[in-house]
């Protein structure tokens, strides 16, 4: 069964649209073109096949196959079409309407797949402590700090005791400080060009894994590991963030690794895929 919610505060115009928050479009535009289902992103793996087995499967291997997952922000489907052979139930919540009829047709085949319009910040339509998994990747990279606070208080409400969740997520607010971030933006744009400095592919300067840890912490949520990546640049401006909703109130240790060699894997990944077809 494909389900959407309708009610969407954001028609009252209290909540900015998500395509404030998310890039690869001119700010002047307000529509994406979604002619490729999102699959150009997965362009430095080659496929979205392969970006899945080679470098998002592994990382959340050891959370699937499970009951109940929730991808927030997936977009026309990219990460939901592998999601949904790992679990009974898949639940997918989107700010956009135009990505939630996408969702809803493409998996209009699936009856364990519930597609839901949000309000880009709540997910009042998932009960209390019904959640194995929460999953989100390439769609937090452009939210700010108060946006995934909202999202943290309502995963620690939604997902079960012991459940899990993976999200990715900017790092770039661990850059706020540094030389590069000092130099004023018309010369940052050359010195991007030529290569000097890399590109923040909006980012979302208010997130850091630092501020995702004491974000977790304060929720209630065990921040378990942080892999910080780098995102076609050098720079690692991104993070993958696993925690949990342990059920206890002392914080444990969150285990942090550091990888520039995040797209060297990707590189690795497409010619790997490649030479098998
Ligand atoms: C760059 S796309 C990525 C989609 C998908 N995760 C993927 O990797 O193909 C970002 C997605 O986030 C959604 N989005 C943006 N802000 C949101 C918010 N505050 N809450 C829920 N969805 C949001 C957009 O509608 C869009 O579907």
């Amino acid at each position: 069964m494909v389900e959407q919610w309708t009610e969407n505060p954001r028609v009252a115009g209290s909540i900015p649209a998500p395509a404030t928050y998310w890039p690869s479009m001119p700010s002047h535009s307000t529509k994406y073109d979604w002619k490729d289902a999102g699959e150009e992103w997965s362009e430095p793996w080659g496929s979205s096949a392969a970006q899945w087995s080679g470098t998002v499967l592994p990382r959340i291997r050891d959370c699937l196959p499970t009951g109940t997952i929730l991808e927030i922000a997936p977009g026309f489907g990219r990460w939901t079409h592998y999601l949904k052979d790992y679990c009974q139930e898949l639940s997918a919540v989107d700010a956009s309407s135009e990505c939630v009829e996408a969702c809803s047709r493409r998996f209009a085949a699936e009856s364990h797949v519930h597609c839901y319009l949000n309000d880009g910040r709540s997910l009042s339509m998932i009960p209390d402590a019904s959640v194995d998994f929460a999953f989100s990747f390439d769609s937090f990279v452009h939210l700010p700090r108060e946006i995934v606070a909202g999202y943290l208080n309502e995963l620690r409400r939604t997902l079960k005791i012991g459940g899990k969740g993976f999200i990715h997520h900017s790092n770039l607010g661990a850059y706020a400080d540094s030389l590069s971030e000092r130099v004023p933006e018309p010369l940052r744009k050359v010195l991007r060009k030529i290569k000097i400095l890399d590109w923040e592919h909006h980012r979302n300067p208010t997130m850091s894994a630092d501020v995702f840890r004491s974000l977790c912490a304060r929720t209630g949520l065990n921040c378990i590991s942080q892999e910080l990546i780098n995102w076609r640049g050098r720079r690692l401006i991104d993070c993958l963030s696993l925690f949990e909703r342990d059920g206890s109130t002392e914080n444990t240790s969150t285990k942090i690794v550091r990888n520039p060699r995040f797209m060297r894997e990707a590189a690795r990944i497409r010619r790997q895929s490649r030479t098998q077809t």
